[in-house]
């Protein structure tokens, strides 16, 4: 037990601030409607709120767009959806990463010989920032595009099945639509530059990011910028092999042209956004690490838990396949450490299963248990950044739908961002205890300081059930005096097969927006001092202790 700073006369003083709690687990006859307790296991817990333990990115939630978006222009018009700026704006402070596999097919095409010209230094700017109403798409225009886009998004995944790109170009038109969706929903900008556009020597030939880098600061788009998606697939995807040392140096060299710049000179750059370490290709971070590290501002890679083809309900509610992040992060984080010392680390892009998504899955109830259990275990690792692969697009693996809803990983993603912040405090299950150690999973942070609702001290406890029984945790006595608010998410719909369902239910309310521009209040329910938390078979939670008076918090 470590007590308060001796001396310290303030009311941190009378409180230990590593406490231990105790989680009794109830099993329940499932034959009765009403709980009859049989049995009660306890589950200590350790909680430390004297020190962070970490501290994240304020932007640590991030998400993604798949470049394929722009593979065919006239959907990037999506983006002008009021309703999409509503939810994304929720969202902020939060990057968005605009790139994937398409990115390194896809090669910028002004239809302007204006911006052809090196003339960018600093003349007349055509806007100074893009006027939002300007951009916002007509409601017979989205509900057009969004059958089309049905189209697409099939043509899209046959595609990625297939495994051979087409070439595509894009203009001036579709970044202005880009920009415009990021600067007026508040989110800021990382595009991924093609790296695949190579000279016979196997050297990045950045001529055509130039084009491009010209445009947007002409246009005056601020931004941050990748390099290449997946460089160890580049085999597979294109038969090219790009070794690490090489692409190091082409990252180098896109630093210089960035710092010769006025608007880029301090811009992001981060890379190699690798996929998660496999047998192949293991040289590839090492080579680009020793030549390249000090181009980029974070070192980012990929996780997916399974195969979207192959994955089952069981996969996503196992606590040994959500341990794999843990593995893989310090496989990770073992060789940025050892080659590029203090160097952050990001999740440059990250979802339940690859291949697009589990079909019934990554676009359920059932992906939350993945989706909170990587924010919880990346924050705790020491990952500064998890971009979440998709915000909207071709897949399952969307956090809003083709009908431009916002399905369940929108909501705990919006809930996370309201009341987690990011000082991450250590919290355990003691190993005392067996099953009920590994099914009930907790993570702790200082309450979201932004959300003015809270106050200073306030804390924030998430944990997931991944059980078929109830539990029950009993706060210490220390932050019990704490009235707790309490935001249970839950499926829609009951039983297991619930859990494929598309909506969710917050304190047993289903959750939608009220209107294309206006969310929901979340609302949680307040538990006086001493209350047990009780959390459903299945779910999870955020529990505010509003009063936990954390001096660190
Ligand atoms: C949006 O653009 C305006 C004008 O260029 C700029 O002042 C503002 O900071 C931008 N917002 C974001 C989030 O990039
Ligand atoms: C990496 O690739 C470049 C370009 O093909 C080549 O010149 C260099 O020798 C390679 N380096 C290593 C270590 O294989
Ligand atoms: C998980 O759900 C089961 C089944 O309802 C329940 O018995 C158990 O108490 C829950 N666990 C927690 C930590 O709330
Ligand atoms: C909890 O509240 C009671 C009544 O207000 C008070 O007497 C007690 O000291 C408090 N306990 C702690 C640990 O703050």
């Amino acid at each position: 037990m470590v007590m308060g700073h001796p001396g310290s006369g303030n009311r941190c003083a009378c409180f230990a601030h590593f406490v231990t709690f105790c989680v009794v687990v109830l099993l329940f006859n499932t034959c009765l409607i009403s709980a009859v307790v049989l049995k009660s296991v306890n589950v200590d817990m350790d909680m430390d709120l004297s020190h962070v333990a970490r501290r994240v990115d304020e932007r640590f939630l991030s998400v993604t767009i798949d470049a394929s978006l722009m593979a065919e222009e006239k959907f990037m018009y999506l983006l002008g959806s009021p309703k999409l700026r509503t939810l994304a704006n929720a969202l902020t402070p939060a990057f968005l990463r605009f790139g994937g596999t398409k990115q390194d097919f896809m090669k910028f095409k002004p239809q302007s010989e204006y911006y052809l010209k090196n003339s960018y230094s600093g003349d007349s700017h055509p806007h100074s920032g893009p006027a939002c109403s300007k951009f916002e798409l007509p409601p017979v225009l989205e509900e057009e595009l969004k059958r089309d886009w049905a189209v697409q998004a099939l043509l899209l995944r046959q595609e990625d099945v297939r495994g051979k790109y087409e070439q595509v170009t894009f203009s001036e038109y579709a970044v202005d639509l880009l920009y415009s969706f990021v600067n007026c929903s508040g989110l800021e900008l990382i595009f991924g530059l093609n790296a695949l556009l190579r000279t016979p020597e196997n050297v990045w030939d950045s001529q055509n990011a130039e084009l491009l880098l010209n445009y947007c600061e002409r246009q005056q788009y601020r931004m941050s910028w990748e390099l290449g998606n997946e460089p160890n697939s580049y085999e597979k995807k294109a038969e090219i092999r790009v070794n690490g040392s090489q692409l190091g140096e082409d990252f180098l060299h896109l630093r210089k042209i960035l710092q010769n710049s006025e608007l880029y000179s301090s811009s992001g750059l981060y890379g190699p956004d690798i996929s998660q370490p496999r047998e192949h290709r293991k040289d590839l971070l090492p080579g680009f690490l020793e030549s390249g590290a000090e181009a980029i501002d974070a070192c980012t890679w990929h996780h997916y838990y399974v195969n979207g083809r192959d994955a089952s309900l069981e996969d996503f509610l196992d606590p040994k396949v959500l341990d794999m992040l843990a593995v893989k992060t310090d496989e990770v984080l073992k060789i940025v450490h050892s080659l590029s010392p203090g160097k952050k680390v990001w999740l440059g892009e990250t979802s339940s299963a690859y291949g697009g998504g589990a079909v019934g899955l990554s676009d359920t109830f059932a992906a939350g248990f993945m989706w909170l259990d990587k924010l919880g275990l990346a924050a705790k690792l020491g990952l500064d950044v998890v971009m979440r692969q998709v915000l909207i697009g071709s897949g399952t693996y969307h956090l809003v739908d083709n009908n431009l809803d916002p399905l369940p990983d929108y909501w705990l993603s919006l809930l996370y961002k309201r009341l987690v912040g990011p000082e991450v405090l250590n919290i355990q299950v003691l190993p005392s205890t067996g099953r009920q150690k590994q099914l009930l999973r907790v993570y702790l942070h200082c309450t979201n300081k932004e959300s003015s609702s809270y106050r200073k001290g306030a804390v924030t406890l998430f944990a997931l059930n991944l059980s078929k029984e109830q539990v029950v945790i009993d706060l210490p006595a220390l932050v019990s005096n704490s009235t707790v608010e309490v935001f249970v998410l839950q499926s829609a719909e009951a039983g297991e097969d619930g859990l494929h369902s598309r909506s969710v239910r917050l304190n047993g309310d289903v959750l939608k927006m009220v209107d294309d521009r206006t969310l929901p209040p979340l609302q949680g329910a307040e538990l006086p001092p001493g209350e047990h938390l009780k959390l459903p078979a299945l779910s999870f939670a955020f529990y505010v202790l509003k009063q936990a008076a954390a001096p660190v918090c």
